[in-house]
């Protein structure tokens, strides 16, 4: 595998200046350039980084040093931002969710297929190893037949947050509603992630907290696939806010996880080696304070963490010329889910998912 680096430019600099900091600090990457509306926001990391800063993303587009487009913009804008900078002969990498509708996820998904560049979904939690040996010890099918799989958000934002450049949050067109499709979409990116596809949705939402157009707070019954039931509930209108929760029971076993492992109760051949592993599941995952190893003896961990890895992940799809961890297709379903709790809200009735 080469050793190439890459130069990349950050677009949108809210959530966008963590971007700037791990490309900086990630393997295989440089930051060339930033690019925003709002020139004290680009000027901060102008000084920062050292880079070029622009507010015209058509001079990202144009520059041959700029080899990958981190996209962190307001969320309706997404593709059409993907789709130009797939067009231009560059990578990207894009914030979550990839866009607000799935026709507009499908036009990304065409434009990679077309230009056969490299697109990869910010879905950092995807990275984190505990979720990713849960959803190993699924596959493995360690809790048997799966029954349940229970999930809240319920955070708290203040009427300010709300007031980012361009008013964008909290609307349909730019944010795809609110609590659910900001905030929660991690979580129902990580349920199909975790259990596999899912059928069947009926959900609630409203406003109750803020002065918004479209959600601070939905609930959701989720059929999947594999014949489980589930329940999401999400919210930015919980003073003063709660860790997220997630709760999975299969035939044979429990996982719960609320700011830290509180149970992981699997069948074993005896008593003791059950006990034994819940043990050394804590010991990695538990609450901070309680855990008693390092993350290198976790053969679960990454080398880096969140959206450096993602930023690494990309680099080496880049150059092995392989796939992302992440792409635009295995995200798609996410927004499917997501679309269809609004619309089951929106009608009083259950939506069949998956044509
Ligand atoms: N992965 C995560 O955990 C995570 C966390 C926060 C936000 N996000 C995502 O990041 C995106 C941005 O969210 P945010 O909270 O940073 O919002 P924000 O409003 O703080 O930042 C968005 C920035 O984009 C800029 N912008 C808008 N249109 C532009 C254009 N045409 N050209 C250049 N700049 C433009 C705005 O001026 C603003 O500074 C959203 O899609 C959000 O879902 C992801």
């Amino acid at each position: 595998m080469s050793d190439a680096t890459f130069g990349f430019a950050v677009v949108g600099l809210g959530m966008g200046q963590t971007h700037c900091k791990d490309i900086n600090d990630a393997r295989g990457a440089r930051l060339v350039a930033v690019c925003d509306l709002v020139p004290e926001r680009v000027q901060r990391m102008v000084d920062r980084y050292g880079c070029r800063g622009t507010a015209e993303f058509a001079e990202i587009l144009a520059s041959p040093d700029i080899d990958v487009v981190s996209i962190a913009t307001p969320s309706g804008v997404h593709s059409d931002m993907t789709v130009a900078a797939l067009r231009a002969g560059k990578h990207v990498l894009c914030e979550k969710p990839p866009d607000v509708s799935v026709a507009k996820v499908d036009a990304m998904i065409a434009a990679q297929r077309e230009t056969g560049k490299k697109l990869e979904i910010v879905f950092q939690s995807r990275f984190e190893p505990f979720y990713r040996r849960v959803r190993q010890t699924i596959a493995d099918g360690r809790l048997g037949k799966l029954i349940g799989a229970h999930a809240s958000v319920h955070w708290y934002r203040t009427q300010e947050y709300f007031a980012s450049p361009g008013m964008w949050k909290g609307t349909w067109a730019l944010d795809g509603g609110g609590s659910l499709s900001n905030q929660g979409i991690h979580t129902v990116d990580l349920l199909q992630w975790m259990l596999g596809p899912v059928v069947e949705v009926y959900g609630k939402f409203g406003v109750y907290a803020h002065d918004i157009e479209s959600e601070d707070k939905t609930a959701a019954v989720l059929a999947f696939a594999n014949g489980a039931i589930g329940t999401l509930t999400t919210t930015t209108g919980a003073y003063p806010g709660s860790d997220n929760h997630q709760f999975i029971h299969g035939e044979k076993g429990t996982i719960e996880y609320q700011g830290g492992l509180k149970v992981w109760r699997i069948r074993a051949d005896s008593r003791e080696a059950e006990a034994e592993e819940e043990r050394q599941m804590l010991a990695l995952y538990g609450p901070k304070e309680k855990r008693d190893v390092t993350i290198s003896s976790d053969p679960f961990a990454m080398s880096s963490r969140g959206h450096m890895a993602q930023v690494e992940d990309l680099v080496r799809a880049i150059r092995e010329d392989g796939e992302p961890t992440v792409t635009a297709e295995g995200t798609r379903h996410t927004v499917e889910i997501m679309n269809a709790i609004y619309e089951s809200g929106r009608t009083g009735k259950p939506v069949r998912l998956g044509g």
